[in-house]
């Protein structure tokens, strides 16, 4: 579609522009020059003209739509004209794009997903050997933040291609992959054959790592079930049914703690339990009962801090949230780190073997090759 300009003028600052279809825009001077189409390497697309070589007073000398039916701008300095493309302009303008509502990519999900688990399945070579396969996995992990792949090999460290659709391998100091197995000595709860608790993993990192993919490879003990709970469901419930809980969860930044006794590091990060974008959708969950360090907040706060904190602690753990599954060898569960807690209940190490292998690529790595497949255009 094109879309035509029919006006423009100049005030003090900027170019009004007003469209055949009656819409406004608004294109400040400063931001003109700077989206001159000139600007940027045509290679790397970054932006080589430098804004800091004109004055912050440059505008206009003159402009008109040219017979192309481009707006075409004379500069007052640097000898330079600019012509753009209506429809750039149109798509680009930052007063129509305010005006849009935002909508949510995330499909939240509680407890009924137990009785629709196939839906969030897809099959091991269909991720291998296609790009709908693939699609179909990344859409599942970036909408629900939760998926399972069924029939991988189970051979170790056979999650390695199917992860390389994606992308690279989020790297820790629990290598790659992590062994999820009962030993002696454990330096973390996981390595046990005890139950957990909903938690996500590393919550002391400054970016705890976007997803985490839990592989199956044996699993003939007795116990041992997999739990998800959707935490970005979770705060939507409070945020509906008890907002100063909500409030008081998204503005109290918590400390997380690293100091097991294998590492010659310590490690120590505070941020809220919920946190939340621009746009004020969810950004974060950040939970972890076992790895959460000696509270100190200001004092005003504890009182309201840990009965927000031991609210959405049981509803994190309530029945009507939480899906519970038991992971098959070849079963990799996938699922977004910062959103999606995981937990297992204990298992009997004497009754058998289980042995999960687990792997964690950064959420950015999943956006960024969903915007590619899917031709997203920004
Ligand atoms: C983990 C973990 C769950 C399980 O390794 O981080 O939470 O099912 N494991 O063993
Ligand atoms: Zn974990």
């Amino acid at each position: 579609m094109t879309t035509k300009i029919s006006k423009v003028s100049k005030n003090s600052s900027a170019l009004n522009v007003e469209w055949s279809d009656g819409e406004k825009s608004n294109f400040n001077f400063l931001w003109l020059r700077d989206n001159c189409p000139t600007a940027h390497d045509k290679d790397s697309n970054h932006r080589m003209f430098n804004l800091l070589e004109t004055s912050e007073n440059i505008q206009p000398s003159d402009y008109k739509i040219n017979s192309d039916g481009k707006l075409e701008i004379k500069w007052s300095e640097g000898n330079h004209t600019s012509y753009y493309d209506p429809n750039w302009l149109r798509k680009n303008c930052y007063t129509i794009k305010q005006k849009q509502r935002y909508v949510s990519p995330y499909k939240l999900w509680n407890n009924k997903l137990n009785s629709d688990l196939e839906s969030v399945t897809v099959e091991h070579d269909k991720v291998i050997n296609t790009e709908e396969g693939l699609i179909q996995w990344l859409n599942l992990l970036h909408e629900k933040g939760f998926a399972i792949i069924k029939n991988a090999p189970t051979e170790k460290k056979s999650a390695f291609p199917i992860l390389n659709r994606i992308s690279h391998i989020r790297q820790t100091f629990f290598k790659t992959p992590f062994e999820v197995i009962n030993i002696p000595k454990p330096n973390n709860s996981a390595y046990t054959a005890h139950g957990l608790r909903n938690h996500i993993d590393l919550p002391y990192f400054e970016i705890p790592p976007g997803y985490q993919f839990l592989h199956c490879l044996i699993n003939d003990a007795e116990g041992g079930m997999s739990h998800a709970v959707d935490g970005f469901f979770v705060a939507e419930y409070l945020k509906k049914n008890d907002p100063e809980v909500f409030n008081t969860l998204v503005r109290i930044p918590v400390k997380f703690i690293d100091k097991d006794y294998t590492q010659d590091k310590k490690r120590l990060f505070y941020a809220p339990e919920i946190s939340l974008t621009k746009d004020g959708d969810y950004n974060d969950i950040r939970f972890s009962v076992a790895t959460m360090g000696v509270m100190d907040c200001v004092p005003e706060d504890i009182e309201k801090f840990y009965k927000a904190h031991h609210k959405f602690g049981k509803l994190l753990h309530d029945d009507k949230f939480v899906v519970k599954f038991r992971l098959k060898p070849g079963d990799i569960f996938c699922f977004n780190n910062r959103r999606v807690l995981h937990g297992r209940t204990e298992f009997n190490p004497n009754s058998g073997h289980r042995h999960l292998q687990g792997y964690y690529i950064d959420r950015d790595e999943i956006i960024a090759r969903l915007n590619y497949l899917n031709k997203a255009d920004f």
